[in-house]
């Protein structure tokens, strides 16, 4: 079982949250159980960006991201070194420190 706390979001958690994850389950699948509504638009085939997160702590604890997902990834607004698409980041047994970035692609869509 992991923690992973959730840096604060405007629309998502805007005090922020702490989540229980047993080891296995995708960060997203972890948010959703607890009420945390992030995007999931391709209902987590790794098939769209919506679920695009920044993982600041235990990022190497995580399952290795295949050659699907880098792709994808690149085109997630707001990429860093750090990031996952949340449906494919398998939760180990280490707390993670995650943060929901500010848009998606399709809050990018509508605003530009
Ligand atoms: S929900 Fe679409 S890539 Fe994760």
């Amino acid at each position: 079982m992991a923690v992973i706390k959730i840096l604060p979001h405007p629309e998502y958690c805007p005090n922020g949250a702490e989540v229980k994850a047993p080891a296995g389950t995708s960060i997203c699948e972890a948010l959703l159980d607890n009420g945390i509504q992030i995007e999931h638009a391709c209902d987590m085939s790794c098939a769209c960006t919506t679920c695009h997160v920044v993982v600041r702590e235990g990022f190497n604890s995580l399952n290795e991201m295949d050659e699907n997902e880098e792709d994808l990834l690149d085109r997630a607004w707001g990429l860093e070194p750090n990031s996952r698409l949340s449906c494919q980041a398998i939760v180990a047994q280490k707390d993670l420190v995650v943060e929901i970035p500010k848009y998606s692609i399709n809050h990018a869509k509508e605003t530009h």
